[in-house]
C-alpha cells in the first residue's frame, strides 16, 4: 500500500511551499467528486447533510487512515454546479465553494453565511508536509483540540499532537498525552467543526506568530479533513463523535469515587484503605493496584511477596464492596523465561527495527519491548493474557505509559509498526499506539468477562479513544492553578469527544495542601471521572489524610456525588447516546456570551446539564461568578439570581459555588456507601422554576453487563413546561422494574402550597433540606466556624413511581 504512494512531480527544492494549483480535470462522483492539479489530487465527499469530507494528496492514492472514523456515510442529497471559476457543492446544511484556479475553499450555511474560508494558500506542501491555511473570521474563538492546556479560547497559541509522556507538565504545557486533532471555530456567522484525520505528528496554529491564518499541518500523509456544521455546538459535537464513536455505558460503579496511589501494598495496606472508607463512612467503590503490585514491574505477574493471594485478597474486597483496577503498562521485560516476552518473539508481535532486529526501550522494569497494538494479532493476544487478572477477580484496566513512553523520551522514528497491515513508521504511529493499547484491554476485558461492562481508564489516546477507555490527564500537580487547569483539559476533553474524563485529585505530583485538597475534592465530585491519585515518596494523600476538617468536607461532596448518581447515570446514558460533554464548557451553550471565554469564568462548566460548577481556589473566600442568561439557583441555599449576570460569590472552604439552571430538574438517592449498596427506594426529584422548559431523561438498568441492550433497562421523559406549569412524566419504557418505589418531588422556587395531580389537589409538605452535612464546630471561636446552609421549608410531595404516565400541574 504504502509503496504506491510514490511522490508526483516533486521540484528538486521539496522544501519550498508549493500549493496545490488550478484544477486540471475533475470529475463527479455519487457521494461528491474528485479532481487534480499538476501537482495533487483531491476528493470530496458528502458524509451527511453537515459533514464534508476534504482529502489532497500529492499521491497516487490516498491514505486509509483506519482508526478514528467508524461512521458509514449516509446517502444524501447534494446539488454541483459549475461556473467559469468555481465547482459548488450544496447539501441542506453546506454550501462549499471550490475554486477552480488555486482549488481554495469556502463554506457557508445554508443561509449564505460564511463558515470557514481558505486562505489563499489554501492547501500546500513544504516537502512532504502538507498544511490547510484559513482565513481568520472577525472575533473568531477557537475551542476543543482535547487535552491541550491554556485558555478555553485557543486564538493566538500554536498546538502540536504528539502523544508525550510528561510528567509534571507546567499548566501551559504543550504536547501532553492526548491527540485529539479536532476543534470547533466560532465567530458571529456562525460555528463550525474541523477534524483533521492523520496520525502523524499534526500542529495547529491559531495565529500564533503570524497576522494572516490559522493553520493545520501535518509532518505527513495526507490532508484529509471533516468540515462540520451543524446548528448548534452541542450538534457538532454530536456530529464529530458520530464520526469517531462515542463511549460505551460504563459499568455504574465507574462513576463512584476512586482511590489511587503510586502504590498501595502489601495486601494488608490495601484492606486497610478499604475498611478505613468504610469505618468513616467515605463512600467509595475502587481500589488501584498501581506498579507495585506486579513482581519487577512485569506485566501479567503479581509480587507473590506482597500479594501472596491476590484472589483471595480481590474476592475480600468485593465483600466490602470495592472494584480493583490493575495497571497495565506496554513495555515488557526483555528477559529471557519470561513468557509474555517469549510469546512476543515466537508469534512475530512486538514493534520491530526495519532491519528485523526488536526494538528496545527503557521502562520501569528495565530493558523492554513493546507490542504492537496496531497489529489486531497482538491485540487479540494481549487480549487473551488478561485473563491472568480477569481470574484473580480483577474488574477494571488502566493502560499507563502508552504514548508510549520510554526513559530518554526519544523513541527512534524509523521504528515499523503494522499499521492493521499498512505498515508504517513510529512518525504515523505514535499517536494512534495508546488508543490501540486501550482498545485491546477493552476487548480483552469483554474477552474475558463477555457479560460485565469494560472499564478501562487510559493516559495517552487519539481521536476515537472515547469508544474504548475513559481518560485522565496525568501527572498534574499538587497546586490550586493545576486544580483548575485540569478542569479546563476535561472540559477541553469533552468537547472533543471524550465525556468520561478526570484528574488526580489531590494532584500527582507534589504535596496538596489541607485546603487545595479538600477544595480538589469538592470541585472532583463534579467531574465525570472522581479519582484521588498521588505519586510515590510523597504524603498520605486519602480523604482523611489531611485532618478532620478535610476530612468532613471530603464526605460531605463523596457523598453529595454518590446521592447525585440517579442524575449521573442517566447523563452518562445520554452522552453514550449523543457524545455530548457531562462536564461541557459554556461554550457549548452559551457561545455567542463574550464573557465566558474571559479567564476569570472560563473554568466554569454545566455538571450533567443542570449543574452549574464555578470552580474556585482554595485560597479564596469570595470570587466573581458569570451567571449567563436564564435563572440561576445556588445550590446551598437556592438564593435565585438572573442571568446574563456577574455575581460576587463567598466561596468557604466547605461551599464550592454551583447553581441549578431554572427549569432543569436533579435527580437523587440516599446516601450509599458504594453504588451497589442499596438506597432506601426513594427517587428524590428535585425541580427548579424556570422560564425555559426542559427534557430530563431518566434512565436505570442493572448497572453491569449487556442487558440493557436487549430491553432490561427503564427510561423515562420527564418534561418541565412553565407556560402549562407543569411535570409531565412520560411512560416507562423498557422491561427493567424500577429500583425506586416512590418518588419525592421537590420544588425549589415554586410559591405555590399545592399541586393538583390526576384532578385532585395535593397539599405540598415542607421539611428543611440539605445537600450538604453541617461541619463539626472544630474551633471553639465562634467566628472561626463554617457556614452551614439549609434550605428552609423546601415544599415537597410524594408520590408513587408508577410505570403509566401522570401530569403534575399547578406548578407555580
Ligand atoms: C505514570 C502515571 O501517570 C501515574 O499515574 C502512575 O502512578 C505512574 N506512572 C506509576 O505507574
Amino acid at each position: 500500500m504504502t509503496s504506491s504512494h510514490s511522490p508526483r512531480s516533486f521540484s528538486r527544492n521539496s522544501a519550498r511551499h508549493r500549493g496545490f494549483g488550478a484544477v486540471s480535470s475533475w470529475q463527479a462522483l455519487p457521494d461528491g467528486l474528485e479532481g487534480e492539479s499538476p501537482a495533487a489530487r483531491f476528493r470530496i465527499r458528502v458524509l451527511e447533510d453537515g459533514i464534508i469530507r476534504v482529502q489532497a494528496s500529492i499521491h497516487d492514492s490516498f491514505e486509509s487512515n483506519p482508526y478514528s472514523v467508524v461512521a458509514q456515510a449516509k446517502k444524501t442529497a447534494f446539488t454541483l454546479t459549475q461556473n467559469s471559476t468555481q465547482l459548488v457543492l450544496t447539501t441542506s446544511l453546506l454550501r462549499l465553494e471550490i475554486s477552480l484556479e488555486s482549488f481554495t475553499l469556502a463554506f457557508f450555511d445554508q443561509a449564505g453565511n460564511l463558515l470557514n474560508q481558505d486562505d489563499s494558500l489554501g492547501i500546500a506542501w513544504l516537502g512532504t508536509e502538507v498544511t490547510a491555511y484559513k482565513q481568520v473570521q472577525a472575533q473568531e474563538k477557537f475551542i476543543g483540540l482535547g487535552e491541550k492546556t491554556g485558555n478555553l479560547d485557543r486564538a493566538g497559541r500554536a498546538f502540536t499532537n504528539w502523544n508525550t509522556d510528561y510528567f509534571a507538565y507546567g499548566v501551559g504545557d504543550d504536547p501532553l498525552y492526548m491527540s485529539i486533532p479536532f476543534y470547533i471555530g466560532i465567530h458571529a456567522q456562525g460555528h463550525y467543526g474541523i477534524f483533521f484525520d492523520n496520525t502523524h505528528k499534526t500542529v495547529f496554529n491559531f495565529g500564533a506568530s503570524n497576522n494572516r491564518f490559522v493553520y493545520f499541518s501535518a509532518e505527513d500523509g495526507d490532508m484529509d479533513y471533516y468540515f462540520i456544521h451543524q446548528p448548534s455546538v452541542g450538534e457538532i459535537i454530536s456530529s464529530y463523535t458520530r464520526l469517531t464513536g462515542r463511549m460505551q455505558l460504563p459499568p455504574k460503579w465507574a462513576l463512584g469515587f476512586q482511590q489511587c496511589r503510586y502504590s498501595y501494598y502489601p495486601d494488608s495496606e490495601v484492606y486497610t484503605l478499604a475498611q478505613t472508607f468504610r469505618d468513616k463512612r467515605m463512600p467509595a467503590d475502587v481500589i488501584y493496584l498501581d506498579i507495585h503490585h506486579m513482581e519487577q514491574y512485569k506485566v501479567f505477574t503479581f509480587d507473590g511477596e506482597k500479594f501472596k493471594d491476590p484472589k483471595a485478597m480481590i474476592a475480600r474486597l468485593k465483600e466490602k464492596g470495592f472494584k480493583v483496577v490493575v495497571i497495565m503498562d506496554p513495555g515488557i521485560k526483555t528477559e529471557t523465561g519470561y513468557l509474555p516476552y517469549e510469546e512476543g518473539l515466537e508469534q512475530d508481535l512486538l514493534v520491530r527495527y526495519p532491519d528485523g532486529k526488536i526494538y528496545e526501550g527503557q521502562v520501569w522494569p528495565g530493558w523492554c519491548a513493546f507490542p504492537d497494538f496496531t497489529k489486531p494479532e497482538t491485540r487479540n493476544w494481549w487480549a487473551q493474557k488478561m485473563a491472568f487478572y480477569t481470574e484473580a477477580g480483577v474488574d477494571g484496566f488502566w493502560t499507563d505509559m502508552n504514548e508510549p513512553a520510554s526513559w530518554g523520551q526519544f523513541t527512534p522514528n524509523l521504528i515499523e509498526f503494522d499499521y492493521e497491515g499498512e505498515k508504517a513508521s513510529h512518525r504515523k504511529a505514535r499517536n494512534i499506539y495508546g488508543m490501540q493499547m486501550a482498545r485491546s484491554a477493552q476487548e480483552g476485558a469483554l474477552l474475558q468477562n463477555p457479560e460485565k461492562r469494560p472499564f478501562v481508564l487510559t493516559r495517552a489516546g487519539f481521536s476515537g479513544i472515547q469508544r474504548y477507555a475513559a481518560a485522565w490527564t496525568g501527572d498534574n500537580v499538587a497546586s490550586e492553578e493545576h486544580m483548575l487547569a485540569g478542569i479546563r483539559l476535561v472540559n477541553s476533553l469533552g468537547i472533543s469527544g471524550v465525556s468520561f474524563a478526570g484528574y488526580d485529585v489531590g494532584g500527582f505530583a507534589g504535596e496538596a495542601s489541607k485546603s487545595l485538597f479538600a477544595r480538589w475534592m469538592s470541585i472532583g465530585a463534579f467531574a465525570p471521572f472522581y479519582r484521588a491519585h498521588s505519586m510515590i515518596n510523597s504524603n498520605d494523600a486519602e480523604p482523611w489524610a489531611f485532618g478532620e476538617e478535610v476530612e468532613e468536607i471530603s464526605r460531605n461532596y463523596m457523598k453529595l456525588r454518590y446521592r447525585l448518581l440517579p442524575t449521573l447515570y442517566s447523563k452518562f446514558y445520554g452522552s453514550s447516546l449523543t457524545g455530548l460533554p457531562i462536564s461541557e464548557s459554556l461554550a457549548v451553550q452559551f457561545s455567542d456570551e463574550p464573557q465566558i471565554y474571559l479567564s476569570a469564568y472560563q473554568n466554569q462548566y454545566l455538571f450533567c446539564a443542570s449543574l452549574l460548577v464555578a470552580p474556585v481556589e482554595s485560597t479564596k473566600s469570595i470570587t466573581k461568578v458569570y451567571l449567563p442568561k436564564g435563572e440561576w439557583y445556588y445550590l446551598f441555599s437556592d438564593q435565585k439570581h438572573t442571568g446574563p449576570q456577574t455575581i460576587y460569590q463567598d466561596c468557604p472552604l466547605n461551599y464550592l459555588p454551583v447553581y441549578v439552571k431554572g427549569g432543569q430538574l436533579l435527580t437523587c438517592q440516599s446516601e450509599v456507601e458504594h453504588s451497589g449498596q442499596a438506597h432506601d427506594g426513594i427517587l428524590r426529584i428535585h425541580l427548579y422554576k424556570g422560564s425555559t422548559p426542559s427534557e430530563f431523561i431518566h434512565y436505570e438498568d442493572e448497572g453491569e453487563g449487556f442487558g440493557y441492550q436487549s430491553g432490561m433497562y427503564l427510561r423515562r421523559k420527564i418534561g418541565y413546561d412553565p407556560v402549562s406549569e407543569s411535570l409531565h412524566f412520560g411512560p416507562v419504557e423498557g422491561d427493567y422494574a424500577s429500583d425506586y418505589g416512590q418518588i419525592r418531588l421537590y420544588l425549589h422556587g415554586f410559591g405555590c402550597q399545592s399541586v393538583e395531580l390526576a384532578g385532585k389537589s395535593i397539599k405540598l409538605s415542607k421539611e428543611n433540606y440539605a445537600f450538604l452535612g453541617k461541619l463539626t464546630e472544630f474551633d471553639p471561636l465562634p467566628e472561626m466556624d463554617h457556614p452551614y446552609f439549609e434550605i428552609e421549608n423546601l415544599p415537597y410531595l410524594e408520590l408513587a413511581h408508577l410505570p403509566e404516565s401522570f401530569v403534575i400541574k399547578g406548578l407555580k
